[in-house]
């Protein structure tokens, strides 16, 4: 018996030609695991009226560990017209499968890596004042919550007469309460001080592992003084566990302003939903972006894997794909050391390294020419040909 089972989820669109890749490496590893194949994603809707179907979830429970490649995701309206005629009027509603996982299986803390490899042509660079570069090394894992926040899916346009009524109690809200109803929407941020705690605790945690000297809470509590002023309090009752790394807090604003001119200082930062969402497709864009954006979506007893991309649908049907695979094979290295497999973890993440800093094979992004059927006459690997060549240095 395998010491390990994988519900893996290729999902919609460049989904399907990543993470095949992602299992070559973990085989090369030596991962010793089994790999259950599990539906996901948009056709899924548009068959099923679920983006997330009952099976996966049965799986998910059952295996708890999962590798997720991407899907398509499109707005109510558009997805109730793709829905397949028989299903059409029955009160089917689209949720984005991710969310519905994450909040289904309590994945709350949401880990993404930022870190920057040698010789990567889309590292963040920086003028000096002789005129001079520096590339400094980036190193920043974001801790986004998973679950809650801005993205709790509590919300309304045209809001029911009894959250009216309650809008109407709050004294700020008298500048609004002449607006009609279908002219006014309302998102409800939600946070718990339990959810705060665990997120932070995470960071915390990871800061503490990986030596860094301190944690960084990026909220805007001068103005989100309820949301983002429980956070910060939770961050300060949590550093106190903590006496050896210092808490620093930032608003996101200033932070997002902050990451162009020193991402260096940054090691971990932590916040809530949104602003984590920002934060992690802000700091990946110093190291690479999409092609390099891995991430881990974890709970207690459930964890999923996943690059931060999404299933990129104008290159899905490209033959040979030209994506790149190294968000989701580090994704999978992710996996591989969330079960404490560090060594064969740091193996893949060397071999990726090693890859990149050689310079001699490169996906299209890498060498920032416009992704087409083209890309390979001008030069680029191909995503099996990425794959191909990090395997080689395993
Ligand atoms: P996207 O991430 O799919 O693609 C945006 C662009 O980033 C691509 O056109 C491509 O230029 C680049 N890119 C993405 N992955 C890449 C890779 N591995 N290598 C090289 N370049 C890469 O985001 P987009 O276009 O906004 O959304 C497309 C679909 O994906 C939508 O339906 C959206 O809802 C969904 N989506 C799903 C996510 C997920 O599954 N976690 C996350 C983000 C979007
Ligand atoms: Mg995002």
């Amino acid at each position: 018996m395998p010491k390990y089972t994988v519900i893996t989820m290729p999902g919609d669109g460049i989904g399907n030609q990543v993470l095949p890749e992602s299992l070559r490496v973990l085989k090369a590893v030596g991962f010793d695991a089994n790999y259950i194949p599990a539906d996901i994603g948009w056709d899924c809707w548009c068959n099923q009226g679920n983006a997330l179907p009952d099976h996966t979830i049965d799986l998910l429970t059952k295996h708890k560990l999962g590798l997720f490649g991407a899907i398509t995701s499109k707005p109510n309206k558009a997805a109730q017209a793709e829905l397949k005629p028989e299903l059409q009027g029955r009160g089917h509603v689209y949720y984005s499968p991710i969310v519905t996982m994450r909040q289904k299986f309590n994945l709350d803390i949401c880990m993404r890596p930022c870190i920057g490899f040698i010789g990567n042509p889309l590292n963040y660079i920086r003028k000096r004042t002789d005129g001079g570069f520096d590339e400094p090394q980036i190193n920043t894992t974001i801790f986004r919550q998973g679950t809650e926040g801005m993205y709790a899916g509590v919300e309304w346009t045209n809001p029911p007469e009894n959250v009216r009524a309650t809008l109407n109690s709050h004294p700020r809200f008298k500048a609004f309460a002449n607006i009609p109803g279908p002219d006014l929407a309302v998102s409800v941020r939600i946070i718990t001080r339990n959810a705060a705690r665990r997120i932070i605790t995470a960071a915390f945690e990871y800061a503490k592992k990986k030596k860094f000297k301190a944690v960084t809470i990026c909220e805007k509590p001068n103005v989100l003084r309820e949301t983002s002023g429980l956070m910060e309090e939770v961050a300060k009752e949590v550093k106190k566990s903590y006496p050896d790394i210092q808490l620093w807090s930032t608003n996101i604003d200033a932070q997002l302003m902050w990451l162009n001119k020193n991402p260096e200082d940054y090691n971990v930062v932590v916040a809530s939903n949104l602003f984590g969402d920002i934060l992690s497709d802000a700091f990946a864009g110093l190291v690479g972006g999409l092609g390099f954006a891995a991430s881990g979506n974890i709970g207690d007893d459930v964890a999923v894997f996943e690059p931060t991309h999404g299933s990129a649908p104008k290159y899905a049907e490209l033959n040979p794909p030209i994506v790149n695979p190294i968000a989701m094979i580090l994704s999978a290295a992710m996996m591989v050391e969330h079960v404490r497999e560090t060594d064969r973890a740091d193996r893949i993440k060397k071999a990726v390294a090693a890859v990149v800093k050689e310079g001699k094979v490169r996906t299209y992004d890498m060498m920032r020419i416009p992704g087409s059927a083209k890309s390979i006459s001008q030069g680029a690997a191909s995503t099996t040909q990425m794959a191909d060549a990090i395997l080689a240095k395993l």
